[in-house]
C-alpha cells in the first residue's frame, strides 16, 4: 500500500488482483531490468486507458481506490465481493438466524456406500455453526434424503471426481471467505472422540492455521508419526521417528513430515490458509499427492508453531479406497503390516495399504505416484523461475533446490 501511494497514476489505476504481483513486477523490472516483465505489465495496462479517461473528471481523491478486477464502473456499495453457501427461502424472512459465532464449513467427497459413517461425521458439527457440503462422486445424491439434514446441506455431484477436484471447483476462497475454519475431509474417518466445537476452540487457542484431528493408532493405519495421537496431550507440533518407518524425524528437523504437516485426509484450514492453499490445489492433478508437502507455507508464517495435530479431539482412519478402487477387506491388522514394508520401502510417501489391488485400485495409485513427481517437478521449476519468490522456510546451512 505504501508503495501504491508514492507510484504513478498508472500503477494507481490496476485492478486490486494485479496489485500485489504487479508492485512486484515493477520492483523487480526497476532493478533487475527486464524487458519481458515490463511488457506484461504494460499489456495489462493497455486496457485500462477507457477507465483512465473515465477517472480524469474525478476528484483527486479517489486516484488512490483500489477496487476488485472488473467492478471499476460500478459505484463501490453495490459490488458484493465475495459470497457464502448460506440457502434462502423463496418468500418471506430469512432461515432461522445461524447463530453468531463465526460459521465453519465442513465439505467432505462421499458416495453412497459411506452414508452411515458420513452421517456420523455431520452430526458431530454443530448445526447453528456450520455449513456442510457434500460432493457426490459415485451420482447418488436422492438416497441422501433421509437424513435428517440432508435437506439444508449441499449437494454437488460429479462422477468420478476426487476431493480435490471439488475443493478447486466449488471452494474458491471468494466463495468460502464467510468461513472461519474450512475442513476439508475424507468420508472414512470414526469420530466417536471427535467434537468439531471443541476442536475449534482449541485451534483458535493455540493459534493453528492449518491443522488435523490425531488419528488414533491404536486402531489405524498410520503413514507418518506426525499424525498419531499423542495421548494425555492436546496439541503436537512435531514428531520424533528415530527408527521408521516412514520418514526418520529428529528433535531439530524443521521439514515437512517431521512438523509443519498434516495428512490430507482430514485437514482444517483457516480461512486465510485455505486462500493460500486453493492456489496450491493445481486443476491438472486429481489426487493431489505433495501438496500436502508445500503446505506450511500457507501456514500464515512460522510452519511449525502454526501447523499441528490436536490430540484431544482425534479420529480414526479407516482407510477405504473409496474412491477409484473395490472395498479393502484385509483385517486392519494385516494392513498395518503391509503398510510398515511398504513405507520402509517406499520412504516419506502418503502411502495407501496393499493388499491385492483391484486394477482401478492399482490404477489409481499409479496414477497418484505419477502426478507426485509431476506435482514436485512443477514446484521446483517454479521456484527456479520466480526470481522474485524467497523461501521463507529455507535453511542457512543445507542449501535446497
Ligand atoms: C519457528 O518456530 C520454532 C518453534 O517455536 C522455532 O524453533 C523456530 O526457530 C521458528 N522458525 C523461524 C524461522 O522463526
Ligand atoms: C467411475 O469409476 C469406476 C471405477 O472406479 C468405473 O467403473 C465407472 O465407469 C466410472 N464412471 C464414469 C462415469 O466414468
Amino acid at each position: 500500500m505504501a508503495l501504491l501511494t508514492s507510484g504513478t497514476k498508472r500503477k494507481k489505476s490496476l485492478p486490486w488482483t494485479c496489485l500485489i504481483p504487479c508492485v512486484m513486477l515493477l520492483f523487480a523490472a526497476f532493478f533487475i531490468g527486464s524487458a519481458f516483465i515490463v511488457t506484461e505489465c504494460k499489456e495489462k495496462m493497455l486496457g485500462w486507458q477507457l477507465i483512465e479517461s473515465f477517472r480524469m473528471t474525478k476528484p483527486s481523491m479517489c486516484e488512490d481506490e483500489c477496487r476488485p478486477e472488473g467492478s471499476e464502473t460500478l459505484p463501490r456499495g453495490i459490488v458484493a465481493k465475495t459470497s457464502n453457501l448460506e440457502m434462502h427461502p423463496l418468500w418471506g424472512p430469512p432461515n432461522k438466524k445461524k447463530s453468531k459465532s463465526p460459521m465453519s464449513l465442513l465439505a467432505m467427497a462421499v458416495g453412497i456406500k459411506q452414508k452411515q459413517n458420513v452421517n456420523e461425521i455431520v452430526k458431530k458439527f454443530p448445526e447453528t455453526d456450520s455449513v456442510i457440503m457434500l460432493f457426490h462422486y459415485d451420482g447418488i445424491v436422492d438416497e441422501w434424503k433421509d437424513l435428517a439434514w440432508s435437506s439444508t446441506a449441499i449437494h454437488i455431484s460429479a462422477v468420478n471426481q476426487t476431493k480435490w477436484w471439488f475443493a478447486k471447483r466449488f471452494l474458491h476462497p471468494d466463495i468460502v471467505a464467510e468461513y472461519a475454519y474450512i475442513f476439508l475431509w475424507d468420508e472414512d474417518l470414526g469420530v466417536e472422540n471427535f467434537n468439531a466445537g471443541r476442536y475449534l476452540s482449541i485451534v483458535k487457542e493455540e493459534g493453528l492455521q492449518i491443522s488435523q484431528p490425531a488419528i488414533d493408532a491404536d486402531v489405524s493405519e498410520i503413514h507418518h508419526q506426525l499424525t498419531a495421537r499423542e495421548k494425555g496431550s492436546r496439541v503436537h507440533r512435531r514428531a520424533i521417528n528415530i527408527k521408521g518407518p516412514g520418514r526418520r524425524c529428529y528433535e531439530d528437523s524443521t521439514e515437512p513430515p517431521c512438523t509443519g504437516w498434516v495428512e490430507m485426509m482430514a485437514p482444517v484450514f483457516s480461512r486465510a490458509s485455505w486462500r493460500c492453499a486453493w492456489y496450491i490445489i493445481q486443476n491438472d492433478f486429481v489426487h493431489a499427492w505433495g501438496v500436502d508437502f508445500q503446505l506450511g507455507y500457507c501456514a500464515q508464517g512460522n510452519r511449525t508453531t502454526n501447523v499441528g495435530v490436536v490430540d484431544s479431539e482425534y479420529l480414526i482412519h479407516y482407510g477405504l479406497p473409496t474412491l477409484g478402487g473395490a472395498e479393502n477387506e484385509k483385517s486392519s491388522l494385516a494392513q498395518e503390516k503391509t503398510l510398515k514394508q511398504e513405507s520402509l520401502s517406499n520412504e516419506g510417501q502418503t502411502g495407501l495399504p496393499e493388499s491385492h489391488p483391484s486394477d482401478a485400485r492399482n490404477a489409481v495409485r499409479k496414477q497418484s505416484l505419477v502426478e507426485l513427481e509431476r506435482f514436485k517437478n512443477r514446484w521446483k521449476k517454479a521456484v527456479r523461475e520466480d526470481q522474485c519468490w524467497v523461501d521463507p522456510f529455507q535453511q542457512p546451512v543445507k542449501q535446497k533446490r
